[in-house]
């Protein structure tokens, strides 16, 4: 019987796209079915496996995307996206992986397969949507600053998930609406509705971040929103991005009086 990390693993070290996406959604299915028989502690890389195309820029070279009635620029958002959905997907195995020995319940784990699951469905739906509009992920290049802040949140849990769903997710919520909404005035409804999708299932991804972060600070102690703030200030660089999305955020239980403090008013 598989481990819980090896499966977890095996998803980061697939260099393929599809393939990691579909590593991902098996493993959630036999996790659920209970043919994962414990955690076990294959150890997961600093890097996941990626593929020769796209080219990884620093973020500053990036082209520009305007979303109009052309293709080009939609098509350059939604591969911009389908590029943070396929992190998302490492991001979520590397949670599973890399921290066995904190001995949470296996609620922990449901829900970060969940997570992983939907990301994977994420960049599955976006790469379909690349591929009506005439191309595929790897045609442009794509900003390799994604990983930074899984590299430097490695060694701690209450960081990790600090930075990864509490900051990095949800400002995914306070630009999709907008997004959404320009797709919409150009009549682009099939985008819109894979962005929809994603906007839903990204707060309850930001929710998930918040259990568990609530849940740590609780076993340990500490005062959940002082802790974030501190490590928010020492793993993320730069000032929170108003305007939030307060009703989302507070939907994923994300009360503005945490990230208000932080943010480059
Ligand atoms: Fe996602
Ligand atoms: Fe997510």
């Amino acid at each position: 019987m598989s481990t819980l990390t090896a499966r977890a693993v095996a998803v980061l070290t697939d260099a393929d796209p599809a393939g990691k996406a579909k590593r991902a959604h098996a493993m959630a299915a036999d996790w659920a079915q209970g043919r994962i028989g414990s955690l076990g502690d294959t150890r997961p890389p600093t890097r996941p496996a990626r593929p020769e195309r796209p080219q990884l820029k620093r973020p500053g070279d990036m082209p520009k995307r305007k979303i109009n009635r052309g293709t080009a620029g939609r098509f350059a958002l939604l591969h911009a996206l389908a590029h943070i959905e396929l992190n998302a997907i490492d991001l979520a195995c590397d949670i599973l992986a890399r921290f066995p020995e904190q001995g949470l319940p296996n609620a922990f784990h449901d829900d970060w397969l969940r997570v992983a699951e939907e990301e994977a469905k994420h960049f599955l739906l976006l790469e379909e949507r690349l591929g009506e509009l005439g191309g595929s992920y790897g045609d442009l290049p794509a900003h390799d600053g994604l990983w930074q802040a899984a590299e430097d949140t490695a060694g701690d849990l209450l960081a990790r998930l600090a930075v990864v769903p509490l900051v990095l997710e949800a400002r995914g919520l306070d630009v999709t609406p907008a997004m959404i909404a320009k797709l919409k005035a150009v009549d682009d409804h099939r985008s819109a509705g894979v962005l929809e999708i994603i906007y839903r299932d990204e707060v309850g991804h930001v929710a998930i971040g918040k259990r568990w972060f609530d849940h740590l600070c609780q076993r340990d102690g500490a005062d959940p929103r002082r802790t974030w703030q501190d490590l928010v200030r020492r793993h993320f660089k730069g000032q929170l991005k108003p305007p939030f999305n307060e009703d989302a955020r507070r939907q994923a239980n994300l009360p503005p009086d945490f990230y208000t403090a932080l943010a480059d008013l």
